[in-house]
Formats: structure tokens, sequence, C-alpha cells
């Protein structure tokens, strides 16, 4: 049985202040069901993540990075490492982020590199996968995703891709107000379910979540989450709102 998993993923979003309201409205909203019925995470900015933390503590919110560095340490000007972010207090990193790899260009062999960086470190990485609006006309979904799975995975054994979550998350359904319908969610999430299967086997595919990104509301939640695959959210603006990812979080525990 999958937990729901409902994350809110800041982008550059929030200052110190604005942050650490959010998370407070939300440790007291969410304080019966978070840890028990869902999993709830947050990701705010690197400069924030010690604020939140702090605010979070005695909650059953948990927070994760935006990204992370592989390499453990050394000269990588402006980057962070896994280390860092167990240091403070961190559980969750995303990686590979479409904003990642569309806007600042990360490839499919960085974001493997920082998947397994994370699961090494004792982070648990959400890997984002999913495909861009010219895919998706050109009916290459399954082919984006299977080379960001295949890919992303690479070089994980059945015991490291258990502490993987997967975000898929349409690029063109992101920030632009068009969610995919559930049909189409859970169309691309059993596709990806089957890939695990076959990439790994049937009881590992069966115990991975697997997030919808996109567009997701406090409205649109529970059908999202009313399909077999779809096992949680991975939330960019609503997420910004306290009401709003509340209602998502309560929406999204069927
Ligand atoms: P929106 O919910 O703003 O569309 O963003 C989705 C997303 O990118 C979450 O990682």
């Amino acid at each position: 049985m999958r937990k729901p998993f409902a994350a809110g993923n800041w982008k550059m979003n929030t200052n110190r202040k604005t942050g650490v309201e959010l998370v407070s409205s939300l440790a007291e909203g969410a304080s019966d069901l978070a840890g028990e019925d869902v999993t709830v995470a947050v990701c705010p900015p690197f400069v924030y993540l010690e604020s939140i933390i702090k605010a979070l503590h005695n909650s059953n919110i948990a927070v994760g990075a935006q990204d992370l560095y592989f390499e453990s340490d050394g000269a990588f000007t402006g980057e962070i490492s896994v280390a860092m972010l167990k240091d403070i207090g961190c559980t969750y990193c995303l990686c590979g982020h479409s904003e990642r790899r569309h806007v600042i260009g990360e490839t499919d062999e960085l974001v493997n590199k920082k998947v397994t960086a994370a699961i090494n470190g004792g982070l648990l990485p959400i890997l984002c996968v999913g495909e861009l609006l010219e895919e998706r006309k050109s009916e290459k979904t399954n082919e984006v995703v299977t080379r960001h799975l295949e890919k992303g995975l690479a070089g994980l054994n059945d015991e490291k891709v258990l502490a993987v979550t997967i975000a898929y998350e349409p690029v063109w359904a992101i920030g632009t107000g068009l969610t995919a319908t559930p049909e189409q969610a859970q169309e691309v999430h059993l596709f990806i379910r089957n890939l695990l299967s076959k990439m790994y086997n049937e009881t590992i595919a069966s115990e991975m979540r697997i997030l919808y990104g996109g567009s997701v509301k406090p409205s649109n939640t529970a059908e999202l989450m009313a399909n077999p695959d779809v096992d949680g959210v991975l939330v960019g603006g609503a997420s910004l709102k306290a009401e709003d990812f509340l209602g998502i979080i309560k929406a999204s525990v069927q």
C-alpha cells in the first residue's frame, strides 16, 4: 500500500519571513494528517532550508532541497553537497526538475549522478521526468519518459531504487494552468510503473510512489489521486499559499 505524498516545490520564491509563516500554517493545519495518512514535504530555496527546518521542528512535515551537487566536497563554487543537506536536516531532494533540465541545461547523465549521490548519502531523491509540448504532440511522451527513467536510474540496484520517488511532470502543464487530464496522467503513470517493473521487478514497481506535477490545485487533486497509479502530487504555485496546499494535502488523502 503506497502512502499518498504531497510535496511542495517553492522554486525561487518566498523570503525567510513568508517561508516560515507558510510552514507554520501548514504544520498547524496538517497536524492531524501529515506523517500518518500522507507524507508531506516542502522544498524551499537553499538559503531558507535551515530556518524552515527549525520552524517545522515537532511537526511531521519533511523538508527537501530543490537540487544538490554530486561531489562530496571541494572546489565547486556555488554548489551544495548531499552531506551539507543532511547536516542541516533535509530528508528529500528534487533531482532533474524540468526547469533544471530545460532552463539550466542539466543532462540525464548529471541527473543520474545527483540521484546516485543523494541515495549514497542518505537523502531520498524525487526524480522528475516528463515531456515537452512538442514531444507530446509528436507522440514521443513514452520515449522521453523512458529515457529519463532509464538514464536517471542507471546503476541503481533493487535496494537503492526503492529510495527513489518518481514525479511525472509534463513540461507543458507546469505553471501554465493546463493540467493533464486524470486519464492522461494515469496513462503515463501506468507506463512508468510497467517500465519500472521491466527494469526491476513487479514488487519494486508496486512499492515505488509516482507523483503527478503540473498545475495541481485543491480543486483537481482528488480526481488526479483517484487514479490507481497516481500516488501523490508535486506542487509548484499552489504550494506557496497555506490554504491551497492544505486543501491539496487533504484532497490527496482518499
Ligand atoms: P506548478 O504547480 O506551478 O505548475 O509547478 C509544478 C512543478 O514544477 C512542481 O515541481
